[in-house]
C-alpha cells in the first residue's frame, strides 16, 4: 500500500479473502499503519462517569483518566442523570427486575411500554405509537414493516444511516435526492407517479445541524395520492416548537407528517425508538416490522425513566429554553474565531476543518489533551473535503464551561486554520 492515508473504510467493503473470518488483506495491512492506528484510537474512548457537561474519560491517547467538558454526548437536555429520572429507573428496576425478558406480543409488554406509548403518541398529536429498543431498529422496522417490492422511498441524501438500510432491508426501491432540494424530490416524484412512495426526511440533519425544507417538501408533496411523509426526529424532539415536539411543530406542519420518528437516546437520555401514526398503520406495523415482534421490549426500568424524562422535558420550556440560549452563546463565540459552522441552525454544529484528514487528528488530539470531548468526523461519515468537529450543545453547559471551551478551540483549531 502506497500512502495508507490515501484510503479510509469506504475502501475495504468488499472481500476477495475464501473465508468470511477473514478481513480483507489490504484492511489488515492499512490498520497496521500507526497513523490510522492514532486515527482509530479516538474510537470507543471508556467514559467513566455519566455522560453529563462535564465527566471523565479514559483516555486512548496515553491512557489517562482525564476531566473532561463534554461536547460529543447527545444528551442535549441532560435527561439521562436528571435526580428524578434516576429515582423512576431505580423505582422501575425494583418493581419490574432488568429486562423485559420477552417480545413485545408475547410476555414483553408491561404496562410501562403501554403507558409510554400513549404518553408520546398524545405529545406527538397522533393516534398511536409502537416502541423500539432502539433507534435504528426502529427505522429498520418501520421500512421493513410497511414498505413492499414495487414500492418506492425517497431519502434526503444526507439520510441516517438506518433509514437507508431500512429502505434496502423492505425490498423496495431506494432513490436519494439531493440535501434538501425540492427541484430534484419533484423530479424523481414526477417521473413515480405510478408507484407508492414514502418520503423521508430529517428534522435536524445530524452532521450539519441545519433543518428540512419542511414547508417546501410538504407544498410539493401534498398535492400526490401516493406520497407519504415521514420525519426523522432524532436531533430535533424535545427541543424544536413551541411545545417541544419537534422541527414538524416548529413549522406548524405536524398534520401534514404521516409518520413521525424519534429516538430515545438523545434528549431523553435514555435508549430505545419510537414510531408515531394513525393507529391502523401502527397495528400493521406491530405483525410485521421484525425489530419490534421479532427482539426483546425495551427494558422496564429505562422505560420508568423515560416516562419521567418525558414529563420532566415537557411540564415547562425551562430545559429547551436553557439549550437555546446555551447554542446561541456557543455560536457567538466561534463566529468570533471566524469558524466555518456550516449551515448549521440547531444545537448541532460543526467546525468544518476542510479535506485534511491528518490536521484533524493531531487537533483531536490535541483538543482532548486540555480537558475538550470533541471527537473528529472524518470521511466517509462526512465528505472528504469537509473533515469536521461537531458539537453537540446541552443544556447542561455552564457559561464557564463554553468560554473554556471556546478557548481550546481558538487556540487548537482557530489559530492553526489561519496559518493553512
Ligand atoms: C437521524 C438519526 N436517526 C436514527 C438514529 C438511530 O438512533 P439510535 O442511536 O437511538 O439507535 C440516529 C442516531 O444517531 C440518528 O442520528
Amino acid at each position: 500500500m502506497d500512502d495508507p492515508l490515501k484510503f479510509s473504510l469506504a475502501d475495504f467493503f468488499y472481500n476477495d479473502n475464501s473465508s468470511v473470518l477473514k478481513p480483507p488483506s489490504d484492511f489488515v495491512e492499512w490498520m497496521s499503519d500507526p497513523r490510522i492506528q492514532a486515527g482509530f484510537s479516538f474510537f470507543e474512548q471508556q467514559l467513566l462517569k455519566a455522560p453529563t457537561a462535564e465527566t471523565e474519560i479514559l483516555s486512548n491517547l496515553d491512557n489517562k483518566k482525564r476531566r473532561v467538558i463534554n461536547l460529543t454526548s447527545y444528551n442535549y437536555l441532560g435527561l439521562s442523570s436528571h435526580p428524578e429520572v434516576i429515582q423512576a429507573a431505580i423505582d422501575g428496576l425494583r418493581k419490574y427486575g432488568l429486562g423485559a425478558s420477552g417480545a413485545p406480543l408475547l410476555s414483553g409488554t408491561f404496562d410501562l411500554h403501554v403507558q409510554f406509548a400513549r404518553m408520546l403518541a398524545e405529545f406527538k398529536q397522533k393516534e398511536d405509537c409502537i416502541l423500539f429498543s432502539s433507534g435504528l431498529g426502529g427505522n429498520l422496522g418501520i421500512m421493513q414493516g410497511i414498505l413492499r417490492k414495487g414500492d418506492l422511498l425517497l431519502l434526503d441524501e444526507k439520510g441516517h444511516k438506518s433509514l437507508l438500510d431500512g429502505g434496502k432491508l423492505s425490498g423496495a426501491k431506494v432513490r436519494m435526492f439531493e440535501h434538501n432540494s425540492v427541484e430534484d424530490l419533484a423530479r424523481l416524484l414526477d417521473e413515480n407517479k405510478d408507484k407508492r412512495i414514502l418520503v423521508a426526511v430529517e428534522g435536524v440533519y445530524s452532521m450539519d445541524g441545519d433543518l428540512v425544507k419542511l414547508p417546501e417538501i410538504v407544498e410539493l408533496c401534498e398535492p400526490y395520492d401516493n406520497v407519504e411523509l415521514l420525519i426523522d426526529e432524532a436531533h430535533s424532539t424535545l427541543m424544536f416548537g413551541e411545545n417541544g415536539r419537534g422541527v414538524a411543530e416548529h413549522f406548524g406542519l405536524e398534520d401534514k407528517i404521516g409518520i413521525s420518528f424519534g429516538t430515545l437516546s438523545k434528549s431523553f437520555g435514555g435508549v430505545g425508538g419510537f414510531v408515531c401514526s394513525n393507529a391502523g398503520i401502527i397495528r400493521y406495523l406491530k405483525g410485521y416490522a421484525s425489530p419490534y415482534n421479532f427482539s426483546c421490549a425495551p427494558s422496564p426500568p429505562i422505560v420508568a425513566g423515560l416516562i419521567k424524562a418525558l414529563e420532566v422535558a415537557t411540564r415547562d420550556s425551562s430545559l429547551r429554553d436553557k439549550l437555546w440560549e446555551n447554542t446561541a452563546y456557543f455560536k457567538k463565540n466561534l463566529d468570533a474565531l471566524n469558524l466555518n459552522m456550516g449551515a448549521t441552525e440547531s444545537q448541532v454544529i460543526p467546525i468544518i476543518i476542510g479535506s485534511s484528514g491528518e490536521l484533524l487528528f493531531e487537533m483531536a488530539a490535541e483538543i482532548q489533551k486540555r480537558g475538550l470531548f470533541l471527537q473528529p468526523v472524518d470521511f466517509p461519515a462526512v465528505p472528504a473535503h469537509s473533515r469536521r468537529f461537531r458539537i453537540s450543545v446541552s443544556s447542561q453547559l455552564t457559561r464557564e464551561n463554553i468560554d473554556e471551551a471556546c478557548n481550546i478551540i481558538e487556540d487548537v483549531i482557530a489559530r492553526r486554520l489561519r496559518k493553512v
